[in-house]
């Protein structure tokens, strides 16, 4: 009798908030950068989205994808490599036990739901990737660890990849033409530096005006300054980043995150046309956080931003009072997604 069981496996993936940011590819197609970069899972208490993969033979005959109740096109090629991955994985799990159900070959029908604002600029395609990729690995029974999933979820959208850990992660970029090891791995657990938080300033819910994918392929071709970031720059600040992050050392942390992020949007700005992310009220956000510094004598907090004008302020949890006041001082009361604190995620509760 043909089998018309409805297969389904659900899970969760958080959102990560780069300290040193990926934005170049040197191969578009694979989905590989042009260097390394590290980022802070956040939460997914608060930031995260949740898929249901499911497959049978009475859906189809295409597969689909649901975001936040809204169909999605899955034609695109970074979805379908994705898809083409997991099913190889899946077909050849199943050419070695005959007695497993063939799933690779039906269609896939995925719902996804972000419990934040998907046009908030808050990094959602990472965990909406990482979240597909693990859901499918799941439905699939797949013996595929963070790592080995992280290759794949690289290939939906590149930060995607560090969404597979909680904590501190790294982004190799990997010297391998296929990609085969350009993935991600966990720098230290969140409960390495259990004190650190995250103030997410959304000052702008609008959709950005430049996509990531097609902004850093234009640094790329036009940037010469993104030539020294890559080789000089991105190398120095990994190194010291994961050494501050192994000692703890909040005020290397610190000027490490501003510098990077103040070098990245200067290669934005020397690409041709250039390319604006930050906004009036995300120079505000700058000064409120050197405030912070000048006031406390040391780097007590840190401002990064990605492509577009919100922020995220890291800072130590004995901190917390004098960042949410000062930040208030510059840009007025905040509430909901204006301003919301938010802890860094423990990789063993990702799935739970
Ligand atoms: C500025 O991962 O969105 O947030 O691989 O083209 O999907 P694609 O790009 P994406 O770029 C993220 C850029 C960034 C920096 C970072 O997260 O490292």
């Amino acid at each position: 009798m043909a089998d018309t069981k409805v297969y389904q496996a659900s899970t969760t993936a958080p959102v990560n908030i780069a300290v040193v940011k990926y934005w170049g590819k040197r191969d578009p197609k694979l989905n590989l950068p042009t260097n390394s970069s590290l980022s802070v899972t956040l939460s997914q208490s608060d930031l995260r989205t949740h898929t249901t993969a499911a497959c049978s033979s009475t859906f189809g005959p295409e597969d689909t994808l649901l975001l936040n109740s809204s169909p999605q096109d899955v034609s695109g090629a970074r979805t379908q490599a994705c898809f083409r991955e997991l099913r190889t994985l899946r077909s050849a799990l199943e050419a070695s036990n005959a007695s497993l159900p063939k799933l690779a070959s039906l269609p896939l029908r995925i719902v996804s739901e972000n419990n934040f604002p998907t046009a908030a600029g808050l990094a959602s395609s990472a965990a909406g990737f990482a979240a597909l990729v693990r859901a499918i690995a799941n439905l699939y029974e797949l013996p595929s660890s963070p790592t080995e999933l992280s290759r794949i979820a690289r290939q939906g959208s590149g930060s995607a990849c560090r969404s597979l850990f909680g904590g501190y992660v790294a982004w190799e970029m990997g010297a391998n033409e296929d990609g085969s090891d350009s993935v991600a791995v966990e720098v230290a657990p969140a409960s390495h530096w259990p004190t650190m938080r995250a103030l997410i300033l959304v000052v702008s819910a609008e959709k950005k005006g430049v996509s990531s994918t097609s902004g850093m392929q234009i640094t790329v071709a036009t940037s010469e300054l993104s030539k020294h970031r890559f080789a000089v720059v991105v190398p120095k600040h990994m190194e010291a980043m994961k050494k501050a992050i192994q000692e703890k050392d909040f005020e290397t942390f610190g000027k490490v995150t501003m510098v990077e992020s103040n070098s990245f949007h200067a290669t934005c700005l020397d690409t041709f046309p250039p390319i604006f992310y930050m906004n009036d009220v995300s120079k505000a956000a700058i000064r409120a956080v050197e405030d912070i510094n000048t006031r406390a004598g040391k780097i007590i907090a840190a401002y990064t931003f990605d492509a577009g004008p919100n922020a995220v302020i890291y800072y130590e949890e004995e901190n917390t009072d004098a960042v949410a006041g000062a930040v208030k001082g510059v840009l007025g009361e905040l509430d909901g997604w204006e301003g919301k604190e938010v802890k860094v995620q423990d990789t063993k509760a990702i799935d739970a």
